[in-house]
């Protein structure tokens, strides 16, 4: 009896990106990479783990996320880790280790580690585009992160998304509000859904984002963040407001919105995009956090950032404009044909390539037909035909695959001006 081996696939709630889809991801990445160029940001690359202390301190270690969803592990040697579950505590640790000079502006991409219920949208590993800025606290920067967001979007052809912000004020203006909310709060607690009836009191700012009605209900009659904020927290985000506006920048004000981790202070911002899906239409969001530094053990240093999420960015651009998978799928320039099993296409594809043309061949010492239907398929624009009858008198066939017109679409050339006229013909 023959057992099959076993086979495996992806974990739950994780996904392989392989073509055609991976050339969106290409596309995104490489737009996104030359837009944080664009605005001063350098690329910051770190651990995919740190010491689990990084994130409970800088997340927070009663965040949802800490407490339920962060993939902790010992590794060998006994120290505690944990996957990350988003970049910024990550990339302040990487500060707080390096002082390199401020104000630093980093921008990554970088997978994150969340162990949720997955579904649409919302994976077990996803994927992030951010950037972060550390040592100002001038308005002025909020305005820049949000507005380069903003634009990023619609660089990708989106137009159906949203901003949504909020200021946390600062630890004391948001303290004494919590004392407040929590006063309320307790008056009220047999009206909360059932999960906040038990749990309101540890962390009141959650009731806030209870999407449950019998929560929205008393919350909006209770008190709002931002009339409790102090005058110089008030003052930071009427300019930030104000500015948004001038640059065309709409931000609808949501003073329910408190985001899942623990360092934010003073402004809070989400991009919601409406060709989603509701419960998953957040395609980014960020924020001030001007004392995570601190936490992590540097002088106190402002910081801000945002992050996206690269699935869900690439749900809405399908969603919003219904393009063919394959739209930003690159094709290659030449394909080579190569029937005298002798070293002459290795020898011509390096000479391509090297001069910056993408080319690609069959492998295998195929029949003529069947490596001209791989060149068809393969999209590329160029058949290079190398047969004993092209090698013996130093010539190669280009064959043009998108012409119709078969006797036309060929040429015969000396070997050794090859790539010279492939260059001329790709400039036409
Ligand atoms: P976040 O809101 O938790 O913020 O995540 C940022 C974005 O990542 C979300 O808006 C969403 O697009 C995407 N995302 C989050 N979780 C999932 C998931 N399970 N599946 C698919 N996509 C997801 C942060 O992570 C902060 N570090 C953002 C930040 C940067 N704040 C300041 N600087």
């Amino acid at each position: 009896m023959s057992s099959q081996p076993q086979t495996f696939r992806a974990p739950v709630g994780t996904h392989d990106v392989i073509g055609p889809d991976s050339a969106q991801w290409e596309n995104l990445i490489a737009m996104f990479a030359e837009t944080a160029f664009r605005y001063g940001f350098e690329l910051v690359i770190s651990p995919l783990f740190e010491d689990v202390g990084v994130f409970n301190r800088g997340i927070g270690e009663n965040s949802e996320v800490a407490t339920k969803e962060m993939y902790v592990f010992e590794d060998r040697g006994g120290r505690t880790l944990a996957l990350r579950p988003e970049g910024t505590a990550s990339v302040v640790r990487a500060f707080v280790q390096h002082q390199p000079t401020t104000p630093w502006k980093a921008w990554y991409v970088t997978p994150a580690f969340r162990y949720e219920r997955p579904q649409a949208g919302r994976y077990r590993q996803h994927h992030q585009i951010g950037v972060e800025v550390l040592g100002t606290d001038d308005p002025a920067v909020d305005v820049e992160v949000i507005t380069m967001a903003w634009r990023f979007f619609a660089s990708l052809g989106l137009t159906r998304y949203r901003l949504l912000i909020n200021s946390m004020g600062h630890d004391e203006c948001r303290g004494a509000y919590v004392e407040l909310l929590r006063e309320y709060l307790g008056a009220h607690a047999s009206d909360l859904c059932d999960e906040h009836q038990k749990v309101w009191s540890e962390n009141p700012l959650r009731v806030l984002d209870c999407k449950k009605t019998a929560c929205i209900d008393v919350t909006s009659k209770g008190p709002m963040l931002p009339d409790h904020i102090c005058d110089p927290c008030r003052t930071h985000f009427d300019a930030v407001i104000a500015a948004l506006s001038d640059l065309g920048v709409e931000a609808t004000l949501n003073p329910r919105l408190v985001r899942g981790f623990d360092y934010y202070t003073r402004t809070t911002f989400e991009f919601v995009a409406d060709a989603l899906d509701g419960a998953q239409n957040a395609i980014g969001g960020g924020g001030r956090y001007d004392k995570l530094a601190e936490q992590l053990g540097a002088k106190p240093t402002s910081g801000i950032g945002f992050g996206c999420g690269i699935e869900r960015l690439l749900l809405t651009r399908a969603a919003e404009n219904e393009l063919p998978l394959n739209f930003l799928q690159r094709t290659l320039d030449c394909f080579v044909v190569d029937t005298t099993a002798t070293n002459a296409a290795s020898r011509l594809l390096d000479e391509l390539r090297s001069a910056g043309i993408a080319a690609d061949r069959a492998y295998d010492n195929r029949s003529m037909k069947s490596q001209m239907k791989v060149a068809d398929k393969s999209g590329a624009r160029f058949a290079l035909l190398m047969g004993a009858q092209e090698l013996a008198a130093g010539e190669v066939t280009i064959r043009d695959l998108r012409s119709e017109d078969f006797a036309q679409s060929q040429e015969t050339t000396s070997r050794n001006n090859v790539v010279a006229t492939i260059l001329n013909l790709l400039a036409k």
